[in-house]
């Protein structure tokens, strides 16, 4: 059996917030975070939340996939800023798009949880037990970042995406997706959020990160992923159009291009409007190349992801 990418949908905040406008709140510049991230602004939710945005994202998948919502069989949300533990936020997109008796489940694998979801979907699909699958990336980031602290609040923003994921029965059409993907729970503590411990003193605990040394994990783990996945393929790095990866810094990004020896044309970057939404930021990338039409049918992209964990990986598919 194999599957196919049928719709892509987005959705962020309206409230736009620039690098001057945070240097108002902390001590900062346009120039530090722009020189060192490639981020000039990001959304931060008013109104919304992950529910919302995640909602918002599955609704314009969907109609992009020309897909019934009463059609998904299955829905997974990876956030790691759900609104409620729970029920997920899986069950809340459910609710609120109609997909009635859809198996529901949140992924907790932070900037990794897309690709991961969507290899879980896959899975799902060729054992034959699904037809039709939403996943979807949706982030409240600026719930959990403490905006008093400049190294990590000016890194984030909220948003989501949605992929609607159908079997193929056309052997013409379609993807057996061919992923490589991993965890080192020891490095777990460069990179946390959410101890329960603190929360139930009524302590607050926000997301903490040690910057340099995530840095120094994702230059190194994503193109050893990237070259495992093609290995395992059977396939070159010149054979892959795009290399679609979590929009973390662009910094980290040409620096998995320079170690790849590809050029920046084949990474699709968009972290200057929107900064790192963690396990949101790859759909909404994909959604974007979508709908300007940047992706044509046959297409080989890979799509990489790293983050808390630690976690990464990566998935080759054909559009
Ligand atoms: N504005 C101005 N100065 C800032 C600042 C900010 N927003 N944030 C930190 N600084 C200061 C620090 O206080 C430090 O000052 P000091 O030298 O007086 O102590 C100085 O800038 C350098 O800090 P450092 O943390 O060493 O900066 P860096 O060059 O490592 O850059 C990151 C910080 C976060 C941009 C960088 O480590 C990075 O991109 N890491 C990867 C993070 C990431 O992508 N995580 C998500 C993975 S899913």
């Amino acid at each position: 059996m194999k599957t196919k990418i049928v719709g892509t949908g987005s959705s962020a905040p309206q409230n736009v917030v620039t690098n001057d406008d945070l240097a108002k709140i902390v001590d900062t510049s346009d120039e530090w975070i722009y020189s060192r991230t490639g981020i000039k602004q990001r959304r931060i939710a008013t109104d919304e939340n992950a529910g919302t945005l995640a909602t918002d994202a599955a609704k314009r998948a969907l109609e992009n996939a020309k897909v019934d919502a009463q059609d998904i069989e299955l829905i997974i949300v990876a956030t790691t800023s759900p609104d409620y533990t729970f029920p997920n936020t899986a069950s809340v997109v459910q609710s609120n798009i109609g997909a009635v008796g859809a198996m529901c489940v949140d992924i907790s694998a932070a900037c990794t949880g897309f690709i991961y979801g969507l290899s879980m979907a896959e899975a799902y699909i060729q054992s034959g037990q699904f037809k039709k699958a939403l996943i979807i990336g949706a982030e409240y980031m600026s719930s959990i970042v403490n905006w008093k602290d400049r190294s990590t609040c000016v890194l984030f923003g909220d948003g989501a995406g949605a992929v609607v994921l159908a079997a193929v029965e056309d052997e013409t059409e379609g993807f057996r997706a061919v992923s490589c993907l991993h965890s080192d729970g020891s490095k777990g503590h460069v990179l946390t959020y959410g101890d329960r411990a603190k929360l139930s003193k009524n302590e607050q605990d926000f997301l903490y990160m040690d910057g340099q040394e995530v840095f120094k994990f994702a230059v190194k783990k994503v193109p050893e992923s990237i070259t495992e996945v093609l290995e395992k393929a059977d396939m070159k790095l010149d054979d892959v159009k795009y290399f679609i990866l979590h929009q973390a810094n662009i910094r980290i990004i040409e620096a998995v291009a320079k170690r790849l020896g590809q050029e920046m044309e084949k990474f699709p970057t968009n972290v200057a409007n929107y900064g790192n939404t963690s396990a949101a930021s790859i759909p909404i990338l994909l959604d974007e190349l979508n709908r300007n039409n940047i992706l044509k049918r046959g297409d080989k992209i890979i799509l990489s992801g790293f983050g808390a964990g630690l976690s990464w990986g990566s998935t080759l598919l054909e559009w």
